[in-house]
């Protein structure tokens, strides 16, 4: 799906199908009324027949609209108006892409971004549009005979040079993001016998190719070399090297401070010797959503051309049951220094993002902030609506927090503090890898936190927010929008 915005009017020429947003009222106001006005009160027609009534995500579509230079219109139901939000006005913009979709169309022009929604300006309205359409009709492709639907292109329709020079930054910023979100949705989609460590690493040598961005990749040897004794006991288990993946995007100035983003990159989880249960273990290939994150942001970074320099560092290994695998009790040194306890083998996120995070001590870093599948029990906590998040520094946690507000890709902070961190002592090791039963996601943080020290960190758990189960099963392409948010935000 490809998009343009084109200063225009009402009267103009809108090629196979115009897409207006109209609020639940018997009223039409704004542009929808503007378009009733042009086709002599069609549109006010059906509406008083009952047969579309805005409600949210409800559609109609009228062929050969009068008085419009159109074949179709198709209306949107935004809910009522007073209660449009950005929220609902996504899911307007995904309804209209469904139904597009569903017609078959190459090409539509699309009035939304002009619409009112509250807290949103033209900017973040166009953003928002190309993200929920982008979001909609994404398919991954890579597995199946399945054909591809054929592509369409949007044309964003504004009027007024203002809203226009808005609305292309929007545009480019959705598109950006949304290239970096279909980017973490396909590497995360792929299953556990294709997208492995290994498989990763090239992933990052490729995006060299058409991005300006450094990747290295350490392989086992340079990790033991560094004394990365934590994230080598993960990998030891399972056939697959363990790869330490560095991207680094130098768009800012050589004396600026990078920001860090570590991702989680378990291609799969079984627990290893402390076994997962065999329902849904399947899910468990999706343990390396964190890393693709960090893919897809730094591409998001790197098509705005951000002024920033970032650099992303991806721990990657599979986690499984084998004679040499990590035992219960054993006890592992991190390139820290710290050893831990590995009280339980399936705790494994926490100990290959340790040494990923001492490892990111030398790029003196401005920030550094971790993705990571980690903890069931965030799942318990937040559900799958909102991600948690931790840090050691409250205005760069509300820096996230508002970040993920204004991109919807919301967050939750939970606290961290010596209560919790108490949780964690070890009779023989100076810390265990988990904390017993009671608030796991936050002694999962308070784990990480010990390797945080020098400098402002925040951690993010997206174990409930980066895929979905079921019938809808697959990867949602979380946090690429909020990492992006934040980034753009930097930027200015
Ligand atoms: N990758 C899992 C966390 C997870 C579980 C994410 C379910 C999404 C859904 C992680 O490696 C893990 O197994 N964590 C354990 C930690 C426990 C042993 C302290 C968990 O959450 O059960
Ligand atoms: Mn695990
Ligand atoms: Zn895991």
């Amino acid at each position: 799906m490809k998009f343009s915005v084109k200063p225009t009017k009402t009267s103009g020429k809108q090629g196979a199908c115009c897409v207006i947003g109209a609020y639940q009222s018997k009223k039409l106001k704004g542009l929808a009324g503007e378009i009733d006005a042009l086709t002599g009160g069609a549109l006010k027609k059906w509406i008083g027949s009952g047969d579309f009534e805005g409600k949210k995500e409800q559609t109609l579509v009228i062929y050969d609209p009068p008085g419009l230079d159109s074949e179709r219109l198709l209306v949107v139901g935004y809910g009522k108006e007073d209660e449009t939000d950005a929220r609902r006005y996504r899911s307007a913009c995904a309804a209209a892409a469904r139904k597009l979709r569903s017609m078959n169309l190459r090409s539509a022009t699309v009035w939304m971004a002009n619409d009112v929604v509250s807290d949103c300006d033209a900017t973040s309205r166009a953003k928002h549009l190309v993200e929920a359409m982008r979001d909609a009709v994404y398919e991954y492709d890579k597995d199946s005979t399945r054909k591809k639907t054929s592509a369409l292109s949007v044309v964003v329709a504004v009027t007024g040079k203002d809203n226009a020079d808005a609305a292309r930054t929007g545009v480019s910023q959705g598109s950006a993001v949304s290239d970096g979100t279909d980017l973490a949705r396909d590497l995360a989609n792929l299953p556990g016998n294709i997208c492995t460590p290994t498989y990763l690493a090239r992933q990052a040598r490729s995006l060299q190719k058409k991005y300006p961005v450094k990747s290295r990749v350490l392989n086992e040897s340079d990790m033991k070399k560094l004394g990365m004794g934590a994230l080598l006991s993960v990998s030891r288990g399972s056939r697959q090297p363990a790869k330490l993946i560095v991207m680094e995007y130098p768009g800012g100035a050589k004396s600026q401070h990078p920001i860090v983003l570590v991702g989680k990159g378990l291609t799969f989880d079984a627990g290893g010797i402390s076994l997962k249960p065999a329902a849904k273990m399947d899910e468990m290939k999706y343990d390396m959503c964190g890393a693709a994150s960090v893919f897809g942001a730094i591409v998001a970074a790197a098509e705005l051309k951000l002024p920033l320099n970032i650099v992303g560092i991806v721990p990657s290994s599979e986690n499984l049951p084998d004679g040499d695998a990590n035992k219960p009790g054993d006890v592992v040194t991190s390139m820290s220094g710290k050893t831990i306890e590995v009280l339980n083998t399936d705790a494994e996120g926490r100990l290959i993002l340790c040494d990923a995070l001492t490892y990111a001590e030398r790029f003196k870093p401005e920030a550094v902030i971790d993705v990571a599948t980690l903890t069931g029990a965030c799942v318990v906590a937040l559900g799958n609506h909102i991600s948690g998040m931790m840090s050691n520094d409250q205005d760069l946690a509300d820096e996230i927090t508002a970040a993920g507000n204004k991109s919807l890709d919301r967050i939750w902070q939970l606290p961290l503090g010596d209560d919790y961190q108490s949780q964690l002592d070890s009779n023989f090791a100076d810390m265990a890898n988990i904390g017993g039963p009671g608030a796991g996601a936050i002694t999962a943080g308070c784990f990480l936190s010990r390797f945080a020290e020098s400098f402002k960190w925040c951690h993010l758990d997206i174990a409930g927010t980066a895929w979905r189960g079921g019938n809808g099963k697959g990867a949602t392409g979380r946090v690429v929008p909020l990492l992006s948010q934040f980034l753009i935000d930097r930027a200015n």
